[in-house]
């Protein structure tokens, strides 16, 4: 087992560090690894999917469970603003018995890791049974799930031993970022010098993430400043959201530390009664759209006395004015950026559960992949 882990303490962090692997292997095959044209992604016919008259009278609907489902949420977000193309988004376990509006030709579209979580693989049954064309997007080869579909894309992360998932969720989102591209191409929502700076950018991806796994000795001792603390929030907006959701996950995953994700406009709706100086608060505060209103909602928690963690894009010479303790990632464009603020989170909650001596990679309570409803 220790061989297993090539020298790192816990598979966990393994896999955190497997990443630049697990995203360039995500790419492989899809995007060619020179400079080419706009619409270099190959992604095949996709099961005969229309999207044209997706487009036009039908939508797509996203269905997973856990950590998945926070990929799906971002899938959301990079496929309405990239491809204009309607999108829903499920749990999985909520989907199958709401009796769903499914209409012939709609795109259901199921995450799952392990190919084999039963609410996800019922919910895209249910879908298909109602007319939708069924993808999915796995990472165990030849899963249930990638077998219940019409077709699969797979995330070829590699095996995931940790029950805290790290790769998988990053190597998700690539490919959904890949799909939302590939969907803008297709329905023209997305122009050419766009789409190539961002096909530029996934390339560049797995640098990037080596970049954040380099900066991990700063966030461990973020970790151990914040050790004891009962209760934390995490807060984004946009696709710093999902961002956030997930981060708030891991900690509770292995550290049993209660955490919430919240969107960054919500704070003032309800969690921000829970603020005072012993509960930190996680800002995803990258360059783009939502700065400036982030910076704003980030001085409504500071001035209750939150203390503050921000992440952030490196060269940003406010954020220090304004945060406790920063973390900064390389600039990326805002539509990668889940991709990459999700490894500092990963790392953060990794050196929480570390340093309280939990059993990061079983944590109690929880299973790998959950087979019974
Ligand atoms: C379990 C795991 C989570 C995972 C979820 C969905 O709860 O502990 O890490 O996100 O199942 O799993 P899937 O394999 O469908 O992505």
């Amino acid at each position: 087992l220790a061989a297993e882990k090539q020298g790192f303490k816990h598979f966990m962090l393994k896999e955190i560090f497997e990443q630049p692997r697990a995203v360039r292997d995500t790419l492989i095959g899809r995007l060619p690894q020179t400079r080419a044209d706009a619409d270099a992604l190959d992604f095949g016919n996709l099961a005969g999917l229309d999207l044209a008259t997706l487009a036009e009278r039908n939508k797509i609907t996203i269905v997973a469970c856990g950590t998945s489902w926070h990929a799906a949420l971002a899938g959301k977000y990079l496929i309405e603003q990239l491809a204009r193309l309607p999108v829903e988004v499920d749990l999985a376990s909520e989907f199958r018995y709401r009796e769903p509006i499914v209409r012939e030709g709609d795109l259901v579209l199921a995450i799952s890791q392990s190919g084999e979580t039963a609410d996800t693989k019922a919910a895209l049954q249910e879908a298909q049974r109602l007319g939708a064309v069924g993808l999915a997007i796995c990472n165990v080869v030849d899963s249930s799930i990638a077998r219940a579909a019409d077709h699969v894309l797979y995330t070829h992360a590699g095996p995931e031993i940790s029950v805290a998932s790290t790769k998988a969720f990053t190597t998700q989102l690539t490919m959904l970022t890949m799909l939302a591209v590939h969907f803008g191409r297709q329905t023209g929502a997305l122009a050419d010098a766009r789409a190539g700076a961002l096909l530029d950018g996934l390339r560049e991806m797995p640098v990037a993430i080596d970049a954040v796994l380099g900066v991990q000795a700063a966030i461990k001792i973020i970790a151990r400043r914040w050790v004891k603390a009962r209760d934390w929030l995490y807060v984004g907006r946009g696709l710093s959201f999902p961002v956030a959701l997930e981060g708030a996950l891991k900690l509770k995953e292995i550290s049993y530390v209660h955490a919430e994700g919240y969107a960054s406009g919500e704070m003032k709706h309800g969690p921000i009664a829970l603020i005072d100086e012993s509960v930190p608060v996680v800002v995803l505060a990258l360059e783009g759209p939502g700065y400036h209103k982030t910076l704003s909602n980030l001085e409504e928690v500071r001035s209750r006395g939150a203390k503050i963690i921000a992440v952030a894009t490196a060269g940003d010479d406010q954020i220090g004015d304004v945060a406790d303790d920063v973390i900064l990632v390389p600039k990326v464009d805002p539509f990668l950026q889940p991709i990459l603020a999700s490894v500092p989170l990963q790392l953060l909650a990794y050196h929480v559960a570390d340093l309280k001596g939990t059993d990061v990679d079983q944590p109690r309570n929880l299973a790998k992949s959950v087979t019974v409803e």
